[in-house]
């Protein structure tokens, strides 16, 4: 019993640490830093994937797989060094990609519920 307590504790104290990461990004500077890092190439201007990426908004990614991925990709997507984006762009980035909102269910669009 006492072991479930603890666990739980410590489940949050991550939770809180990992969301803080990202927190610290900015979304208003993140959509800029990936326009201007070329991201929107391949992943589209809302990350919302296009023929050469795939979907990045709303990123089930923690931020540090994220990362990883960004750094070290050796696929169909080139890497980007801390040189070319810095870790606090890439932070901007995650926050923006996180802040785009999910489209509305088509079950509420009137015009498609005639
Ligand atoms: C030249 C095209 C291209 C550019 C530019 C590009 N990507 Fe990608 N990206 C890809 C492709 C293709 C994949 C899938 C590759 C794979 O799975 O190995 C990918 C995958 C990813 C993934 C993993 C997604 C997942 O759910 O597994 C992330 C995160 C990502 N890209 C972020 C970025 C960011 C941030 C930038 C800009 C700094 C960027 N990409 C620029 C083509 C691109």
């Amino acid at each position: 019993m006492r072991m479930t307590k603890i666990i739980t504790a410590a489940a949050i104290s991550l939770l809180a640490l990992s969301s803080a990461a990202y927190a610290a990004g900015d979304a208003k500077k993140g959509k800029v830093a990936f326009e201007k890092n070329g991201c929107w190439q391949c992943h589209g201007y809302q990350g919302q994937g296009g023929v050469a990426g795939p979907v990045l908004q709303r990123t089930q990614l923690p931020y540090e797989a994220l990362n990883n991925f960004v750094r070290e990709t050796s696929g169909a997507m080139p890497p980007f060094s801390k040189k070319i984006l810095s870790d606090g762009d890439l932070e901007d980035i995650y926050a923006y990609l996180q802040s785009i909102p999910a489209p509305a269910d088509p079950k509420t669009i009137k015009l498609l519920n005639p």
